[in-house]
């Protein structure tokens, strides 16, 4: 059973599912996957995907009374994933920003893919100060991280989380994504794992087993466990998770 805080499975607000009929699919494939409970994820980016905290609830409201209508086992939560700007302090003043399953803890993060901009330590220090725990979505893909990991160290120790793709994992982003990911994961500094699913077909659909498989030979059976699942339902409840450190001795984090 795993839960997937990380989907951009709302159907026509990013560049994620195109239509419903893509995200029934989707959900098929997740719910056969083992997959409970997807969060999703819209981007929210300035001038590109403004999408609204009301629009991503009634989006959502819609088409959890469609997979109602079709008998799906699966509950889709609110949530986004956000674009780090200069001014997400004073937008989560304001109440616009929306948190994993809106409970006004976990808020899960994106930087840009090439680099990490100088405001990121205040901007993520500053959301702390307000209550919120950043999430980071996949650290790995980023070129400046990739290269220089002990950026990651950084905000790690700063107490942002790490979450890490699926796909990154699995190897589906190329074998430097996946050494960092790997790397990531033996060190202990990853504190949830998520599909990141786009579409129904291709690199980005919205599995957790294959990620989960790998992590359970590589670190064992219960660091998998906490990572596709014990974390994420904990994150969704905005409760303080469970972070494995690299000695494998568990601890209250978030
Ligand atoms: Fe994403």
């Amino acid at each position: 059973m795993f839960i997937d805080i990380h989907s951009h499975i709302l159907p026509g607000i990013d560049d994620g599912s195109r239509d419903i009929e893509q995200t029934l699919e989707m959900i098929k494939i997740a719910a056969v996957d083992g997959i409970t409970a997807i969060a999703a994820t819209p981007h929210v980016i300035s001038g590109i995907y403004d999408n609204k905290k009301e629009e991503i609830r009634s989006a959502l409201q819609e088409l959890n009374k469609r997979i109602e209508n079709e008998n799906i086992p699966l509950l889709i939560l609110p949530g986004a994933e956000v674009r780090l700007e200069p001014d997400l302090p004073q937008r989560h003043l304001r109440g616009e920003l929306m948190t994993l399953n809106d409970t006004g803890r976990y808020l899960l993060l994106e930087l840009p893919s090439a680099y990490v901009p100088d405001y990121t330590t205040r901007v993520m220090y500053e959301l702390q100060l307000q209550g919120i725990t950043p999430v980071l979505a996949h650290p790995e893909r980023n070129a400046s991280i990739n290269k220089d990991p002990g950026l990651l160290l950084e905000l790690s120790a700063r107490g942002i989380l790490m979450q890490l793709n699926t796909g990154s994992i699995t190897g589906l982003f190329g074998s430097e994504v996946k050494k960092t990911a790997l790397k990531l994961l033996k060190q202990g500094s990853v504190h949830v794992i998520g599909s990141d699913a786009h579409s129904a077909q291709g690199r980005r659909i919205p599995i957790i087993s294959p990620a989960y498989e790998q992590i359970k030979k590589m670190c064992g059976a219960e660091t998998a466990e906490i990572l596709s699942y014990v974390n994420p339902s904990r994150i969704i409840s905005g409760d303080s998770i469970i972070t494995v450190n690299p000695q494998k001795r568990f601890t209250l984090w978030g």
